[in-house]
């Protein structure tokens, strides 16, 4: 009896709350007449072909783990002409109907290539930075924030006990998503963004120095990544205000640890629309959140999108001031 045969795969960078997804494709589309199969290291695996059978039992209990069972990676091969061709070679002996791929705006791209190879892909957005361009949200990102927040929230104890200023570099690669709600949710005196380009010391400066006047000790920056050298920064900022300062480096943390409730509900029910399209054949599809509703676009639309920033939220960080 013809079974289909789906593949499952994570790419890019690993976001708390891919094992949610991989759990609700799994438990939501196997049947009497539907496989499921991992693909490890994402592209790089599928080009190698890491590929094994997962069963129900696979994703039992991993709804609140991070990272991913099935691995995840940065596939360089992926993005030439004979990578490709190689990937959809796997695909096609290994008689897969569709893949889910789970990534952000890359691991799409690559989607969209399997797509014109006649391989079927369901996109599901998972990155912390929130900078896919097709969606309101991507898995992941509420976790960062969160334990972004968490973490600044102890290192703004020893700035206060010290009267220092602390300076917190997130992450967000070209995006400051993660710097501004991270810095509104710690009370920051400066967030410094890629989207807001200018002078960032001069700006940091000015804000501390206006929050000293109202007696203000101790301040808590946040810059994202890529922006500045941070130690430099920070010399700039001692040098205009006076005030000590210390660095960190948040890095990593911000992409383990496990998912919260919004990433694991956003993650399952992404997970189960990705599964209906696939049960009814739908194909080509990349799974979103729109106007606060999660539904589906077609993959061939994911380039026609700008993703516009949330200016109006930075506005209303400026208009606080403590
Ligand atoms: O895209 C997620 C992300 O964590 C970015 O915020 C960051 O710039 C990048 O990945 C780091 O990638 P890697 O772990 O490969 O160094």
């Amino acid at each position: 009896m013809y079974k289909k045969r789906i593949g499952i795969l994570t790419s890019g960078g690993d976001a708390p709350g891919m094992n949610a997804v991989i759990r609700g494709v799994v438990g939501s589309i196997i049947d009497e007449n539907t496989e499921i199969f991992g693909i490890q290291h994402g592209y790089k695996g599928l080009i190698n072909g890491e590929v094994f059978e997962i069963k129900r039992s696979d994703v039992a209990g991993i709804i609140n783990l991070g990272g991913t069972i099935l691995y995840t990676a940065r596939s360089e091969e992926f993005k030439t002409r004979e990578g490709l061709q190689k990937a959809v070679d796997v695909c096609r002996k290994l008689k897969l109907d569709s893949v889910v791929v789970i990534g952000g705006d890359g691991s799409f791209r690559g989607a969209l290539e399997l797509s014109e190879y006649g391989i079927g892909c369901v996109g599901i957005p998972g990155t912390i930075d929130n900078d896919v361009t097709c969606t309101e949200y991507t898995i992941g990102f509420d976790t960062a924030v969160n334990t972004a927040t968490e973490m600044i929230d102890k290192i703004r104890d020893t700035a206060s006990a010290n009267e220092r200023c602390s300076i917190v570099e997130v992450m967000g690669r070209n995006s400051g998503n993660i710097a501004l709600n991270t810095g509104i949710a710690v009370g920051a005196t400066a967030i410094l963004i890629p989207e807001v380009k200018q002078d960032f010391a001069k700006e940091a400066s000015d804000r501390i120095k206006l929050m000293q006047g109202f007696g203000k000790k101790h301040f808590i920056v946040v810059i994202t990544e890529g922006l500045i050298e941070i130690n430099k920064f920070a010399y700039e900022i001692k040098k205009n205000t006076g005030i000590e300062c210390r660095t960190t480096i948040l890095g990593h943390v911000q992409r383990g640890g496990s998912p919260t409730v919004r990433d694991r509900v956003v993650a399952s029910e992404m997970a189960c629309l990705a599964s209906l399209n696939l049960k009814e054949n739908i194909k080509n599809r990349i799974i979103v959140l729109k106007q606060n509703k999660i539904t589906d676009i077609d993959i061939n639309e994911i380039q026609t999108f700008k993703k516009d920033f949330d200016f109006a939220l930075y506005k209303k960080f400026l208009q606080i001031l403590e």
